[in-house]
């Protein structure tokens, strides 16, 4: 091993976050050597090869500037920790399925194993850090299974929660509105927290390096979740309203949005949030809130994941009407699959739920994304009516209706006059992004369906 670098960082846990987050410190700070091991070895040979694991703009360049300079990838867990000054931490922690807390809690068997790992390979004193978002206290457990040791090695635990967004990951790291470090109020603590700030001092201005306790740190990690995910919530309640009373929801947010104490971020009515972690991190709160006797507080979280899948219900629900309440046998084109534009990853995607819906109506779903095919076999796997396919054109060839389930931007420039002119007839596109030109697909012939405005059809609904 060589001593050239200044600091040895290890993360553990090669995933959206861990790999996104190293690669970005490695290319800003080339004079620590940043090591990311994972026990998966297929994500790691990959994270070694010119086909990363997962896709978000800009990670390529990133990896192909720091990968073998001073960033290494393996699967040499117990290696990298011995050698390591600071550990993050960032593992996935799902949903308990299993137990008490099943369905809410979070399942933090990863989260202790790496613990206790850590305890195993160290032969002298590290800063771990909480990169994972985990329950408020976590920090206690985690200092508990550390410092248990009997080898007279103390470690520091700090809580450095991460706020990017998938398919925006390597802006969001290059320019965070705010990296968020908590320590415990101790003299160590506190040197603990100096030693991170420094490390991401070397590209944040420092005002937006905030630091706090280390409970307010976890905390606010769950609660900015539960605010972008509530506001979502908000609007796509707001979207039923305004299809019941002809208000057009794009109208109405950007009206509110103009309020500068309301802003204008987050307020897109959609088919419905999805993303691997908003459901997971709102129920933790909503478990948090029950397990600290706060019923209340509980059930005021818990409704916005209520409305989340009334949102999904009420898309399906109003294909299948508007088709006149049967698909069997029909041909549905889902454009895209992600849960968002600009990445691969379909965890939690509302697509999962539409495709899963319409399968069960005996519908032939034709499935269609620019990256997220691979992705989209593993989650339908167990169906038998979906197929696949990459082109859109050939996807919507026959089709009685397509649905715009991701926002990626090629669909808005798509020929639909030859993908109606290709479609059974009436066609119908339900677009669940309100990101087409309606009143040109309505002028084409489509009857066109959107979120929180009223239809445009040339017939009357039965
Ligand atoms: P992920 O599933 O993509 O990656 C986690 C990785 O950890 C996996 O590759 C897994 O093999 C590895 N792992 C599990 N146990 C291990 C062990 N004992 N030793 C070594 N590796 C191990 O998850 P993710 O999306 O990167 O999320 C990780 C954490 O970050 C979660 O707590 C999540 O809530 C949080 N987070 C995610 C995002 C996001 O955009 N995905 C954003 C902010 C925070
Ligand atoms: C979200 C947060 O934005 C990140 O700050 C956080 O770090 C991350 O969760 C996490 O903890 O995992 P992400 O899920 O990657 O990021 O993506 P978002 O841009 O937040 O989108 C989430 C879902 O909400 C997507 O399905 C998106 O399409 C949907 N959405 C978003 C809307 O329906 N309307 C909107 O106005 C915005």
């Amino acid at each position: 091993m060589s001593d050239k670098f200044e600091k040895k960082i290890l993360c553990i846990g090669a995933g959206y976050v861990g790999g996104p987050t190293m690669a970005v410190i490695a290319q800003k700070c080339p004079q620590y050597k940043v090591h990311i091991v994972d026990i998966n070895a297929d994500r790691i040979n990959a994270w070694n090869s010119d086909e990363l694991p997962i896709y978000e703009p800009g990670l390529d360049e990133v990896v192909k500037e720091a990968r073998g300079r001073n960033l290494f990838f393996s699967t040499d867990v117990e290696a990298g920790i011995e050698e390591a000054d600071i550990i993050f931490v960032s593992v996935n922690t799902p949903t308990k399925t299993y137990g008490v807390g099943a369905g809410k809690a979070s399942d933090l068997q990863y989260w202790e194993k790496t613990a206790r790992s850590i305890v195993k390979a160290s032969k002298a004193n590290k800063i771990i850090v909480e990169k994972s978002t985990l329950p408020v206290r976590t920090a206690e457990a985690m200092e508990r299974v550390l410092n248990a040791n009997d080898k007279g090695l103390k470690f520091e635990v700090l809580s450095n929660p991460e706020f990017l967004a998938e398919g925006t990951a390597i802006k969001d790291l290059h320019n965070p509105d705010r990296v968020l470090i908590g320590s415990m109020e101790t003299e160590e603590g506190r040197k603990a927290r100096q030693t991170m700030v420094d490390i991401y001092a070397n590209w944040v201005p420092k005002e937006r390096i905030i630091t706090s306790n280390v409970w307010s740190a976890e905390l606010s990690k769950l609660v900015a979740n539960a605010f972008l995910a509530q506001r979502i919530s908000s609007i796509n309640a707001i979207s039923a309203l305004c299809e019941k009373t002809h208000a057009d929801v794009q109208e109405v947010a950007f009206a509110i949005g103009t309020d500068s104490r309301i802003g204008s971020k987050f307020l897109n009515a959609s088919v419905g949030f999805g993303g691997s972690c908003f459901k997971k991190d709102v129920l933790n709160l909503v478990y948090i809130a029950e397990s600290n006797g706060l019923p209340e507080v509980a059930n005021y979280w818990e409704a916005v994941i209520t409305m989340n899948e009334y949102q999904e219900d009420r898309f399906v629900k109003q294909m299948i009407s508007a088709m006149f309440n049967t698909i069997a046998g029909k041909k549905i084109a889902l454009f895209g699959f992600a849960f968002k534009k600009d990445t691969s990853d379909t965890r939690e995607s509302p697509a999962i739920h539409v495709a899963r819906q319409l399968a069960d109506e005996n519908a032939q779903v034709t499935v269609s994304d620019p990256k997220a095919l691979k992705n989209a076999k593993n989650d339908l796997a167990d169906l038998k009516n979906i197929s696949y396919e990459q082109d859109p054109y050939e996807s919507a060839k026959g089709a009685h209706a397509v649905a715009i389930v991701t926002e990626w931007d090629l669909y808005k420039t798509l020929d639909y006059q030859k993908i109606y002119d290709s479609m059974e007839k009436p066609a119908m596109i339900f677009d669940g992004r309100n990101i087409l030109d309606h009143q040109k697909l309505f002028g084409i012939g489509f009857n066109v369906y959107r979120i929180g405005k009223p239809a445009m059809t040339h017939f009357d609904q039965i």
